[in-house]
């Protein structure tokens, strides 16, 4: 298993190519295998995640191909072979759930291993089940497989979401494409993953209205077509650079990157005594003043996205004064800051919020990446922290960002990558 030893960094300055969405990329990948023509879609990373997604459509039927130089994917899924999921597949990413809209619309049936638990809380599927349900769609769970039926083919429903799941509006929006009749997902997730999956729907020929908004409107069609796609960039990657210049402080430009989509954490990392510039060539991130103390509460969007969570608490850690974040969203999700407290950082965990009494540097120790922005945050809080930090368990980090340690190289850190002995 590979590790990262990171030292304790100067000011970063440089610039840094901000890669597509990893959670746009998922479902746009499952949407291509609506048609029979070749999709072909690009601004992909190479990530691991899109790799299993891409290894679970071929086990599917589809034809793949990936040039990962090039970051372009072709998707041409003639016919599928099978509306079975394996286990093996299932288990490894939560976004395999993602294939069932698709395989109801095309084959009227899925079989999926129900995703397995997840270290940041229980993340059921109830919502994605309950939207199938309502547009005709039988739902069993036997010996921990979720099984869906279509039998007469799916109707377009009216569908209230009891939150707006980011995952579930995918899943009935997938679905929804190829139904008879008109589906409208009532508080619907409103992230900018909606709306880039809608754009791609749309170039398919699918007639949706809404997206971005609590109220999206399918009106199904008969059949879909191949269509070529651009991601948008990945706003969880670029909010954790900005974050990682404002703990060093320094001066770098992203590239690549919609300021609109990051709004959220442009705002709070403002208050932070961040400066963030507009500038035709992309957002310029500095910081030459003190650090201030954050209050933030973690909302679906347009609020501050729990995917930035972890590494603003690395933040809020090295901020003198008192920091307070609370997370809405997932149930279990600070288990970071254990391993942030092994490095220093005087972190109160209550209920849902979280009481940090930031300091001005942190200790290099032993860590381990115990999720994919949990990972993240330990990188930037060895940024911080004096001597080095030794960080485990890296291909939770890996799944979600696309060559970080040349990335961070670039910006002059001292990050090098290990094998365990
Ligand atoms: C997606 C993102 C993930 C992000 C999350 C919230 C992908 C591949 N992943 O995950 O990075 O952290 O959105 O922005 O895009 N819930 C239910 N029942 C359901 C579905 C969800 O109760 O059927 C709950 C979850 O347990 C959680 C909350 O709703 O507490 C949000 O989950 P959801 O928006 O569905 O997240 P994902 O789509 O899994």
């Amino acid at each position: 298993m590979e590790k990262f030893i990171v030292k304790q960094a100067q000011p970063l300055h440089g610039n840094v190519k901000i890669s597509g969405a990893k959670n746009a990329v998922l479902p746009i990948l499952t949407a291509s295998i609506l048609t029979q023509e070749r999709c072909e879609i690009a601004n992909v990373p190479p990530l691991r995640d899109v790799k299993e997604m891409l290894g679970l459509l071929e086990g599917l039927g589809a034809a793949v191909k990936f040039d990962e130089a090039a970051e372009c994917v072709q998707v041409e899924a003639k016919q599928l072979n099978t509306c079975e999921v394996p286990q093996t597949q299932a288990a490894k990413m939560r976004a395999s759930f993602l294939s069932a809209g698709p395989l109801l619309a095309r084959l009227r049936m899925a079989k999926i291993p129900m995703p397995g638990g997840c270290p940041i809380g229980s993340r059921p599927i109830d919502l994605h089940l309950k939207g199938f349900s309502a547009m005709g769609v039988v739902c069993r769970l036997e010996h921990g497989t979720v099984e869906l039926i279509a039998k007469n083919g799916l109707k377009g429903k009216n569908i209230y979401l009891d939150f707006p799941s980011v995952g579930a509006t995918e899943n009935i929006m997938l679905a929804a494409t190829l139904a008879k009749g008109t589906t409208v997902i009532e508080n619907a997730a409103a992230e900018p993953e909606i709306v880039d999956l809608a754009n791609f729907l749309r170039k398919m020929g699918a007639e949706i209205t809404g997206d971005g908004t609590d109220t999206i409107e399918i009106c199904g069609v008969k059949q879909l077509h191949g269509a070529t796609h651009c991601v948008i960039p990945d706003r969880m990657e670029a909010g954790t650079f900005m974050t990682a210049v404002a703990i060093t402080g320094g001066d770098v430009l992203l590239t690549n990157v919609c300021e609109e989509h990051l709004k959220p954490v442009i705002a709070k990392l403002a208050e932070s005594n961040v400066k963030i510039e507009h500038l035709p060539e992309g957002l310029r991130v500095s910081r030459k003043g003190k650090l201030r103390p954050i209050q933030l509460k973690t909302m679906p969007f347009p609020g501050f996205p729990t995917d930035m969570q972890a590494q603003f608490m690395s933040l809020a850690a090295v901020t003198k004064g008192t920091s307070v974040i609370t997370e809405t969203v997932f149930e279990n999700r600070f288990l970071h800051a254990g391993e942030l407290q092994r490095m220093g950082a005087d972190i109160k965990i209550d209920s849902r919020s979280a009481i940090i009494e930031g300091k001005e540097e942190l200790t290099g120790t032993q860590v381990r990446a115990t999720d994919l922005r949990a990972g993240a945050a330990l990188i930037l809080s060895a940024l911080a922290a004096k001597g080095e930090t030794e960080i485990s368990d890296i291909y939770h980090i890996e799944r979600g960002y696309h060559h970080i340690d040349e990335k961070l190289r670039a910006l002059g850190v001292d990050i090098r990558r290990t094998k365990d002995l």
